[in-house]
Protein backbone atom coordinates (compact mmCIF):
# COMPACT_ATOMS: atom_id res chain seq x y z
CA UNK A 1 0.00 0.00 0.00
CA UNK A 2 1.69 3.16 -1.57
CA UNK A 3 2.44 5.73 1.94
CA UNK A 4 4.26 8.44 2.07
CA UNK A 5 5.74 9.66 5.99
CA UNK A 6 8.24 12.18 6.67
CA UNK A 7 10.73 13.15 9.15
CA UNK A 8 10.81 16.61 10.31
CA UNK A 9 12.94 18.26 12.82
CA UNK A 10 16.15 20.92 13.62
CA UNK A 11 19.31 20.01 12.70
CA UNK A 12 20.70 17.09 15.26
CA UNK A 13 16.89 16.62 15.92
CA UNK A 14 17.78 12.62 15.82
CA UNK A 15 16.17 11.93 12.09
CA UNK A 16 17.99 10.07 9.91
CA UNK A 17 18.16 7.27 12.95
CA UNK A 18 14.18 7.25 13.22
CA UNK A 19 14.60 7.34 9.27
CA UNK A 20 16.99 4.16 9.12
CA UNK A 21 15.00 2.25 12.19
CA UNK A 22 11.70 2.98 10.49
CA UNK A 23 13.14 1.75 7.13
CA UNK A 24 15.06 -1.34 8.53
CA UNK A 25 11.30 -2.74 10.41
CA UNK A 26 9.36 -2.30 7.31
CA UNK A 27 12.08 -3.82 5.16
CA UNK A 28 11.92 -6.90 7.76
CA UNK A 29 8.12 -7.82 6.84
CA UNK A 30 8.99 -7.43 3.37
CA UNK A 31 7.07 -4.19 2.54
CA UNK A 32 8.70 -2.51 -0.39
CA UNK A 33 10.19 0.97 1.61
CA UNK A 34 12.34 3.54 -0.24
CA UNK A 35 14.47 6.17 2.20
CA UNK A 36 15.58 9.71 0.52
CA UNK A 37 16.41 12.67 1.71
CA UNK A 38 15.86 16.54 1.26
CA UNK A 39 17.94 18.77 -0.63
CA UNK A 40 19.33 15.07 -2.63
CA UNK A 41 17.76 11.64 -3.56
CA UNK A 42 18.56 12.44 -6.96
CA UNK A 43 22.21 13.63 -9.06
CA UNK A 44 20.69 17.30 -9.22
CA UNK A 45 19.39 17.46 -5.28
CA UNK A 46 22.73 16.20 -4.31
CA UNK A 47 24.33 18.82 -6.40
CA UNK A 48 22.17 21.06 -4.88
CA UNK A 49 22.38 19.31 -1.58
CA UNK A 50 26.38 20.62 -1.65
CA UNK A 51 25.88 24.03 -2.55
CA UNK A 52 23.20 24.95 0.06
CA UNK A 53 25.08 23.49 2.59
CA UNK A 54 28.51 24.97 1.62
CA UNK A 55 28.46 28.20 3.94
CA UNK A 56 28.43 30.30 0.46
CA UNK A 57 26.31 33.30 1.23
CA UNK A 58 23.05 33.50 -0.37
CA UNK A 59 20.21 35.76 -0.89
CA UNK A 60 17.33 33.56 1.18
CA UNK A 61 15.43 33.84 -2.00
CA UNK A 62 17.82 31.65 -4.14
CA UNK A 63 18.33 29.42 -1.31
CA UNK A 64 14.20 28.64 -1.45
CA UNK A 65 14.14 28.31 -5.13
CA UNK A 66 16.98 25.74 -4.67
CA UNK A 67 15.08 23.90 -2.64
CA UNK A 68 12.12 23.68 -4.08
CA UNK A 69 14.24 22.70 -7.39
CA UNK A 70 15.42 19.99 -5.51
CA UNK A 71 12.33 18.98 -4.52
CA UNK A 72 10.61 19.33 -7.72
CA UNK A 73 13.13 16.68 -9.27
CA UNK A 74 13.38 14.60 -6.48
CA UNK A 75 8.85 14.27 -6.39
CA UNK A 76 9.42 13.52 -10.46
CA UNK A 77 12.14 11.48 -10.68
CA UNK A 78 11.46 9.14 -7.29
CA UNK A 79 8.76 9.97 -4.65
CA UNK A 80 5.99 9.79 -7.17
CA UNK A 81 6.97 6.76 -9.53
CA UNK A 82 7.75 4.78 -6.25
CA UNK A 83 4.36 5.51 -4.66
CA UNK A 84 2.44 4.70 -7.75
CA UNK A 85 3.87 1.14 -8.13
CA UNK A 86 2.31 0.72 -4.21
CA UNK A 87 5.80 1.48 -2.33
CA UNK A 88 6.50 3.34 1.37
CA UNK A 89 8.51 6.28 1.10
CA UNK A 90 10.47 7.49 3.98
CA UNK A 91 11.79 11.03 3.49
CA UNK A 92 14.10 13.18 5.43
CA UNK A 93 12.41 16.26 5.26
CA UNK A 94 9.65 17.93 2.82
CA UNK A 95 8.36 20.79 2.30
CA UNK A 96 7.52 21.62 5.88
CA UNK A 97 11.54 22.17 6.06
CA UNK A 98 10.88 24.70 3.62
CA UNK A 99 8.30 26.51 5.97
CA UNK A 100 10.25 26.32 9.15
CA UNK A 101 13.59 27.14 7.88
CA UNK A 102 12.73 29.80 5.25
CA UNK A 103 9.56 30.87 6.26
CA UNK A 104 9.50 31.34 10.14
CA UNK A 105 13.40 31.02 10.04
CA UNK A 106 14.68 33.79 7.20
CA UNK A 107 11.24 35.30 6.87
CA UNK A 108 10.31 35.06 3.86
CA UNK A 109 6.34 35.17 2.61
CA UNK A 110 4.76 31.79 4.01
CA UNK A 111 1.70 32.10 1.28
CA UNK A 112 4.43 32.17 -1.51
CA UNK A 113 6.10 29.07 0.07
CA UNK A 114 2.61 27.43 0.12
CA UNK A 115 2.36 27.65 -3.65
CA UNK A 116 5.42 27.29 -4.32
CA UNK A 117 5.49 23.40 -1.95
CA UNK A 118 2.32 23.10 -4.15
CA UNK A 119 4.02 23.55 -7.60
CA UNK A 120 7.05 21.37 -6.86
CA UNK A 121 5.00 18.31 -5.25
CA UNK A 122 2.18 18.45 -7.73
CA UNK A 123 0.33 19.01 -4.52
CA UNK A 124 1.72 15.80 -3.41
CA UNK A 125 1.38 15.91 0.83
CA UNK A 126 2.88 13.40 2.83
CA UNK A 127 0.58 10.35 4.66
CA UNK A 128 2.68 11.29 7.97
CA UNK A 129 4.86 13.51 9.54
CA UNK A 130 6.62 12.67 12.44
CA UNK A 131 8.06 15.88 14.14
CA UNK A 132 11.45 14.99 16.80
CA UNK A 133 11.24 18.12 18.91
CA UNK A 134 13.95 18.99 21.13
CA UNK A 135 15.91 21.71 23.00
CA UNK A 136 18.20 24.17 20.46
CA UNK A 137 20.87 24.21 22.62
CA UNK A 138 20.33 20.19 22.72
CA UNK A 139 20.00 19.81 18.73
CA UNK A 140 23.07 21.78 18.67
CA UNK A 141 25.24 20.18 20.73
CA UNK A 142 24.83 16.80 19.47
CA UNK A 143 26.08 18.35 16.09
CA UNK A 144 29.10 19.99 17.18
CA UNK A 145 27.86 23.41 16.70
CA UNK A 146 27.91 26.52 18.28
CA UNK A 147 32.28 25.46 18.60
CA UNK A 148 34.60 28.06 17.62
CA UNK A 149 34.78 28.20 13.60
CA UNK A 150 31.79 25.92 13.42
CA UNK A 151 31.45 23.28 11.19
CA UNK A 152 31.27 24.82 7.81
CA UNK A 153 27.76 24.10 7.42
CA UNK A 154 25.38 27.20 6.37
CA UNK A 155 22.50 25.59 9.09
CA UNK A 156 24.52 24.29 11.57
CA UNK A 157 26.86 27.61 11.70
CA UNK A 158 23.34 29.80 11.71
CA UNK A 159 22.65 31.41 15.11
CA UNK A 160 21.20 30.04 18.23
CA UNK A 161 18.29 32.10 17.70
CA UNK A 162 17.59 31.27 13.96
CA UNK A 163 17.57 27.81 14.95
CA UNK A 164 14.72 29.00 17.72
CA UNK A 165 12.51 30.54 15.50
CA UNK A 166 12.27 27.03 13.30
CA UNK A 167 11.78 25.20 16.37
CA UNK A 168 8.65 27.52 16.82
CA UNK A 169 7.52 27.06 13.25
CA UNK A 170 7.34 23.55 13.68
CA UNK A 171 5.55 23.69 16.84
CA UNK A 172 2.93 25.81 14.65
CA UNK A 173 2.96 23.72 11.85
CA UNK A 174 2.15 20.71 13.79
CA UNK A 175 -0.34 22.40 16.07
CA UNK A 176 -2.53 23.49 13.04
CA UNK A 177 -2.63 19.81 11.73
CA UNK A 178 -2.95 17.18 14.09
CA UNK A 179 -3.64 14.45 12.73
CA UNK A 180 -0.97 14.61 10.04
CA UNK A 181 1.40 14.85 12.75
CA UNK A 182 3.36 12.90 15.63
CA UNK A 183 5.13 15.15 17.82
CA UNK A 184 7.32 13.32 19.99
CA UNK A 185 10.13 14.92 22.42
CA UNK A 186 13.50 13.90 20.77
CA UNK A 187 15.05 13.53 23.61
CA UNK A 188 13.54 10.16 24.94
CA UNK A 189 15.90 7.08 23.98
CA UNK A 190 15.61 6.21 20.55
CA UNK A 191 14.61 3.01 21.19
CA UNK A 192 11.66 3.88 22.53
CA UNK A 193 10.79 6.62 20.07
CA UNK A 194 11.39 3.84 17.27
CA UNK A 195 8.61 1.69 19.17
CA UNK A 196 6.10 4.75 18.89
CA UNK A 197 6.73 5.79 15.55
CA UNK A 198 6.05 2.33 14.23
CA UNK A 199 2.88 1.76 16.36
CA UNK A 200 1.54 4.52 14.36
CA UNK A 201 2.98 3.48 11.05
CA UNK A 202 1.00 0.75 11.40
CA UNK A 203 -2.28 2.13 12.42
CA UNK A 204 -1.81 3.97 8.58
CA UNK A 205 -0.48 0.94 6.97
P1 LIG B 1 20.20 17.74 6.67
O1 LIG B 1 19.78 16.87 5.55
O2 LIG B 1 21.53 17.34 7.24
O3 LIG B 1 19.15 17.95 7.68
O4 LIG B 1 20.55 19.18 6.03
C1 LIG B 1 19.66 19.89 5.27
C2 LIG B 1 19.70 21.31 5.76
O5 LIG B 1 18.92 22.12 4.89
C3 LIG B 1 19.10 21.47 7.14
O6 LIG B 1 19.88 22.37 7.90
C4 LIG B 1 17.74 22.08 6.88
C5 LIG B 1 17.93 22.82 5.60
N1 LIG B 1 16.71 22.88 4.77
C6 LIG B 1 16.10 24.10 4.55
O7 LIG B 1 16.56 25.12 5.04
N2 LIG B 1 14.99 24.13 3.75
C7 LIG B 1 14.47 23.01 3.15
O8 LIG B 1 13.46 23.10 2.43
C8 LIG B 1 15.11 21.75 3.39
C9 LIG B 1 14.60 20.50 2.75
C10 LIG B 1 16.23 21.73 4.21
Amino acid sequence: MACFIVFEGGDGSGKSTQARSLLRRLRRRGIKVLRTREPGGTPLGQSLRLLLKSGEPMAPMSELMLFEAARAQLVQQVIRPFLDQGGVVIADRFTSSTMAYQGYGRGLDRELIERLNREATGGLEPDLTVLLDLPVETALGRKGSGKSGGNGDTFDDAPVDFHRKIRRGYSALAASDPDGWLVLDGQRPPEELSREIWAKVQTIL
